[in-house]
């Protein structure tokens, strides 16, 4: 148990890493918290118009979840890479860098979903590109493909991820309120538009 919570809590300090805010300062973009959504997510940096920064950020946000419950399952096995890639996405949410005001945690979920289990996490990636196409919307992409992971983990056999990934998409749903409230008037931004 003591492990458990170590491993919980290396997590959390992984995701708390806020690669939107870091890269945004490093490009001379300003704080990325006062631009567009004001969200610290890749889709936010990309407002910005500087594609890099963002590509930046969206690698930066997968890697850390993924990379969390990599080296969890490494050290110590299944239940450590799920408790790490929990707790990385919570650090998303709530830095504790950045006085706890967070992002939405698509990109981090997405990370941790495909390394938990990778089937999974291919097809919801997928799914996040095909809507994304489609509508254009970022927002509306992350709630269809996070929605839609639990699922996922029934058909593909891997039911032992079916709690993480329901617990993950109602986050999910949660940190977007705002972003339903706006998909629902219609007044979702576009990909790449403010
Ligand atoms: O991952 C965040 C994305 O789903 C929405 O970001 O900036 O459009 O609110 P934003």
């Amino acid at each position: 148990i003591p492990l458990l919570a170590l491993t919980a809590l290396l997590g959390y300090l992984l995701g708390s890493v806020p690669f939107g805010m870091v890269w945004a300062k490093l490009f001379g973009l300003g704080d990325i918290r006062e631009i567009g959504s004001g969200n610290i997510g890749a889709t936010n940096v990309l407002r910005t118009g500087n594609r890099l920064a963002a590509l930046l950020t969206l690698i930066g946000d997968i890697g850390k979840g993924a990379f969390a419950v990599l080296v969890a399952r490494a050290a110590l096995g299944e239940d450590a890479a799920q408790a790490a890639g929990l707790f990385a996405y919570l650090g998303h949410l709530f830095p504790v860098y950045i006085g706890f005001r967070g992002g939405k945690g698509v990109a981090t979920w997405l990370g941790t979903i495909l390394a938990v289990a990778w089937p999974v996490g291919l097809v919801a990636a997928g799914t996040w590109l095909v809507t994304a196409a489609l509508f254009r919307i970022s927002s509306l992409a992350g709630l269809v493909a996070a929605a839609l992971a639990p699922v996922l983990a029934l058909a593909v056999g891997r039911g032992e991820v079916f709690v993480l990934a329901l617990l993950l998409a109602a986050l999910i749903f949660e940190r977007h309120r705002a972003n339903i409230g706006r998909l629902l008037r219609g007044e979702e931004p576009r990909i790449g538009k403010t």
